[in-house]
């Protein structure tokens, strides 16, 4: 593809300018197939820590490292062409400070090409959001319940449900947006907070488990396809993909067993030579 006929994907400022309009549609992607299949229906793809927990097995998302987001993020943007890429930067890779993190956030942006990332926010991060949006690196905060602070938190647990907490949750939304974040997601709060959230901020609000009140909304991707047991209350299942993926293995191992796979149309056939001056051999 010539840089001229490239498509052009949704970009951090068109994002930006649906705040109040049209609802804008994400979704967590981690693969290259599953990203090009998301890719007709999205406005935004996101390369989730949450990767730790759906591909890798981790109990959490602390132990995710760098290395993991920038495979995954080339894998979703050589998946998707039209929506906008953000990759999430992990636990550790953005707290010491905005040095270290425009070091980071810059590597993931070089490596993967994708157009912004994102990161856990509060009042304490508010200077690394600045730092690095004044440097070229579109940034998506990401507030109330934030799961790379479990091991604080004690569990994933929904916020804002003290006024303490509302207050706490809604400084961090405001503190994110006067940083410049171009997004926010807003997880785990009662409907009247993201309310007052979504109103409070000139950022979209991207919810997951914070009602329809929010400017758009995500959901992991595999949470919503079923391919999980347990799933948060928030969570609508579109699909038992668990099911089809268990039933399509089951009648493949009782084939195996019964000897019913490979069938003469899924086997290679000896090629016999060609008669001198004979028909071709079918
Ligand atoms: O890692 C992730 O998938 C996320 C979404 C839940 C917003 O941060």
């Amino acid at each position: 593809m010539s840089r001229h006929t490239a498509i052009k994907r949704v970009s951090a400022p068109e994002i930006r300018a649906r705040k109040g309009g049209e609802p804008v549609v994400c979704l967590t992607a981690y693969t290259a197939p599953m990203a090009a299949i998301l890719d007709d229906h999205c406005d935004l793809l996101l390369v989730g820590d949450s990767v730790g927990q759906v591909i890798h097995g981790l109990p959490n998302t602390v132990g995710v490292t760098l290395e993991m987001m920038i495979l995954h993020g080339q894998a979703v943007m050589r998946g998707a062409e039209k929506a906008m890429v953000v990759v999430d930067m992990p636990f550790g890779s953005y707290e010491a400070g905005p040095e270290v993190a425009f070091a980071n956030a810059a590597r993931i942006m070089k490596e993967t090409l994708c157009q912004a990332v994102k990161v856990e926010s509060g009042p304490a991060v508010a200077a690394t959001i600045r730092h690095l949006v004044d440097r070229g690196i579109p940034v998506m905060g990401h507030i109330g319940l934030r799961p790379q602070a479990v091991n604080v938190d004690g569990g994933f647990k929904a916020k804002g449900r003290s006024e303490a907490e509302r207050a706490r949750v809604l400084e961090e939304a405001r503190a994110a947006d006067e940083a410049g974040a171009f997004a926010i997601v807003v997880e785990g709060v009662a409907e009247n907070l993201a309310e007052e959230i979504t109103a409070a901020v000139k950022a979209p609000t991207i919810g997951i488990g914070a009602s329809a009140a929010c400017d758009g909304q995500i959901l992991v991707t595999d949470d919503m396809l079923g391919l999980f047991e347990w799933t948060p209350k928030f969570v609508r299942r579109y699909a038992d993909a668990k099911a089809l993926v268990r039933d399509a293995v089951a009648a493949y191992a009782a084939d195996v067993r019964a000897r019913r796979f490979p069938a003469a149309a899924e086997t290679y056939a000896l090629r016999r030579p060609r008669v001198a001056g004979g028909e071709e051999p079918r």
